[in-house]
């Protein structure tokens, strides 16, 4: 196999640090801190979501995590539902870049790509804002044709594909529907590169599950959360952000 010497960049999602927090209703553990010790560890950027029932990560902790990522000259990641009150939020925190996903009070966790086709409008208008102000503009969907060519339409510069459905499907042993939802996501990754649009990758990603994605080569970045989180509960955060960012550049054929 040739070297492909650029591996993607390894975002890390600190949201469930918060989780833990807001389970006791105090202050520890602090995703602030966290974010710290995820970029001291390895982390290329942050990603934090902020959810409109802020069951993780607050307004307070969203302006922290601004200003760490700008003492650290590391990237946020803002996550955040189209919708005009996250907008103004965005506009005022002025984060390196705001991924625009779907978000349902109802649901456990995002479930589901952008409908960057459905709401062009609202999403165009956001996104204009949204980059006027600064900010790289992503959009989380699936990898399906009509979405990327949308995305692009839209004014995105950026496309992060769901990979929850492929982690599901590994998880439950279909192995012919996490392959095809592999083969879409390689090709939609062509078509997007193709279009312009930077590709990312997220959701559900595990040390068992990171290694097909990680090499698909048109990918610059991985953003990783629930469970680096929860393996730094046996590991430490540092030898988790160690052992992703290993498998990834093994997948890329790098030595790290
Ligand atoms: N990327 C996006 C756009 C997300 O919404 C999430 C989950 O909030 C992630 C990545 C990280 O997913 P996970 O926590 O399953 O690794």
């Amino acid at each position: 196999m040739l070297p492909r010497l650029d591996a993607p960049r390894l975002g890390i999602n600190i949201d469930h640090v918060a989780t833990l927090r807001n389970a006791r209703g105090g202050t520890h553990p602090c995703p602030v801190d966290a974010a710290r010790l995820a970029i001291a560890s390895g982390a290329d950027g942050i990603t934090a979501h902020l959810r409109e029932d802020r069951r993780h990560i607050n307004d307070d902790d969203m302006t922290r995590l601004q200003a760490l990522c700008l003492e650290l000259g590391k990237p946020l990641n803002f996550e955040m539902a189209a919708t005009e009150d996250m907008l103004e939020i965005a506009l005022a925190t002025k984060p390196h870049a705001v991924c625009l996903v779907p978000e349902s009070r109802n649901e456990r966790t995002t479930e589901g790509g952008l409908n960057a086709s459905g709401l062009h409008n609202q999403i165009t208008h956001i996104a204009r804002a949204l980059a006027e102000n600064g900010s790289r503009v992503s959009l989380f969907i699936e990898a399906v044709p009509h979405q990327i060519e949308a995305s692009h339409k839209c004014g995105a510069q950026v496309v992060e594909f769901h990979t929850g459905a492929y982690a599901h499907a590994l998880d439950a042993g279909d192995a012919d529907k996490a392959e095809a939802l592999l083969q879409a996501m390689r090709a939609g990754a062509k078509q997007a590169d193709a279009l312009g649009l930077e590709v990312h990758f997220g959701h559900g990603l595990t040390f068992g599950n990171v290694s097909p994605i990680a090499a698909i080569s048109e990918g610059k970045e991985l953003n990783i959360g629930h469970f680096i989180i929860g393996e730094a509960v046996f590991m430490g955060l540092k030898p988790a952000i160690a052992e992703m960012r290993r498998l990834i550049a093994e997948a890329r054929n790098i030595d790290i």
